[in-house]
């Protein structure tokens, strides 16, 4: 019954482990040259959500109490292929570096009576910093001017900077990751940031054929969901798989963190197009707005393209006409786009808790279920 009252503040369920999480990614991202390491430490001054942390954690103690997998029956395999978008460096990652202290050494790590171990809350870290990475990267692109209520990096230190940073702890996040020895999550992670990529190219067309004037047709929504889940999901879904992955969980119990984090990631972004659309900028923090002034026809726009084939031809020319944005927004408004939107991101958070359901009861659990309605009802 989704109007029980839930009394979980899955906050609090991971509170301890959260105290830490910045202090340890600040150190992480510690550079011996000052503009650098002030530069890439930009956006953990400001609190940000903490989204995917959080579901680590989250399903790390989750996942805790389920059956427990035998390392030798991992199904990994060295000799699986590799995709054309995976890449493959030489560096040496076994080079010291002082602002990498072990895991096993450090205090923040080692909290008695913890069922989260230190690899979950180090991967925790870890997919902070590439979502960091892919802000700092991204706001260089979409030209920002804000985020988290402060002048983006890129208008605070300039594009190159911005861009360099994000690099930089795209470097970091990887040598933490290759410290965990486990060679499957750093696959997972790995592909993770190429999927990042690949998602905000597919996002620099708004259909797969990119037309002058494109025809509504089903591939319209499949399209923006594969860019959706590449962009968005790939980092809650993978990183919640490789949490269960370093907990030694059943090929079984991997799956339902997969597909949990998939679900929610894909309702995640939903809900996002949605409040571009609904929220003032005052509220996000951020313009709002800002989509269909950046070219993008996100779900709420491609519901009411169905109903209303003028909008094709604005489509395709990314809104650039002399008062297409205003004229999509009408569109928009007056169409049912908004509602099947939030309608589908609804069916999706419904899959999610599907997917855990087989999971023992616990406040991590709850905490897990209470991540998906706080989904549907943000409003930032
Ligand atoms: C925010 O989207 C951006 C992302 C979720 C990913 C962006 C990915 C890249 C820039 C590719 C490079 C990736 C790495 C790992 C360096 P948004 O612009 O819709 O959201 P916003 O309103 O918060 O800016
Ligand atoms: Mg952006
Ligand atoms: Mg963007």
């Amino acid at each position: 019954d989704s109007n029980a009252p839930i009394s979980v503040d899955p906050f609090r369920t991971v509170a301890r482990e959260m105290k830490f999480l910045t202090k340890n990614i600040r150190q992480l991202l510690g550079s011996g040259h000052p503009t650098l390491d002030t530069v890439a430490k930009y956006y953990t001054q400001s609190e940000g959500k903490y989204v995917r942390p959080m579901l680590v954690l989250l399903m790390s103690r989750a996942t805790a109490l389920t059956p427990k997998l035998r390392r030798e029956t991992s199904t990994y395999s060295v000799n699986r292929p590799i995709t054309s978008s995976e890449i493959l460096t030489d560096d040496n990652p076994s080079a010291p570096d002082h602002s990498l202290t072990s895991i096993a050494h450090d205090a923040a790590y080692n909290q008695e009576e913890s069922d989260i171990l230190p690899s979950q809350r180090r991967l925790a870290e870890i997919t902070e910093l590439i979502h960091t990475a892919s802000l700092l990267h991204d706001d260089v692109i979409d030209h920002s001017q804000s985020r988290r209520s402060a002048p983006s990096a890129n208008i605070e230190f300039g594009n190159k900077m911005a861009v360099l940073a994000g690099d930089f702890l795209l470097g970091r996040a990887s040598v933490a990751l290759a410290r965990l020895r486990d060679p499957e999550v750093t696959e997972l992670l790995a592909t993770v940031i190429a999927n990042l990529v690949e998602g905000e190219f597919m996002q620099l067309k708004n259909t797969a054929r990119d037309e002058r004037n494109p025809v509504w047709t089903e591939d319209t929504v499949s399209y923006y969901l594969q860019k959706t889940y590449l962009k968005s999901a790939s980092l809650i879904s993978k990183s919640c798989r490789a949490a269960a992955i370093l907990g030694q969980n059943t090929p079984e119990v991997v799956e339902a963190a997969y597909l949990y984090g998939k679900n929610l990631g894909l309702a995640f972004q939903l809900v996002d197009d949605m409040l571009d659309y609904t929220i003032s900028g005052e509220e996000l923090g951020k313009p709002a707005g800002a989509d269909l002034e950046l070219g993008l026809a996100t779900a709420p726009l491609l519901f009411a393209w169905k109903d209303n084939k003028s909008l094709g031809r604005l489509v395709g020319r990314k809104f650039s006409g002399e008062g297409d944005v205003q004229r999509a927004r009408e569109i928009v408004s007056e169409s049912t786009g908004l509602e099947q939107t939030r309608a589908l991101a609804q069916e999706y958070v419904d899959k999610a808790i599907q997917a855990i359901s087989g999971f023992p009861e616990s406040d991590a659990k709850d905490g897990l279920i209470e991540m998906c309605t706080k989904v549907m009802k943000r409003r930032k």
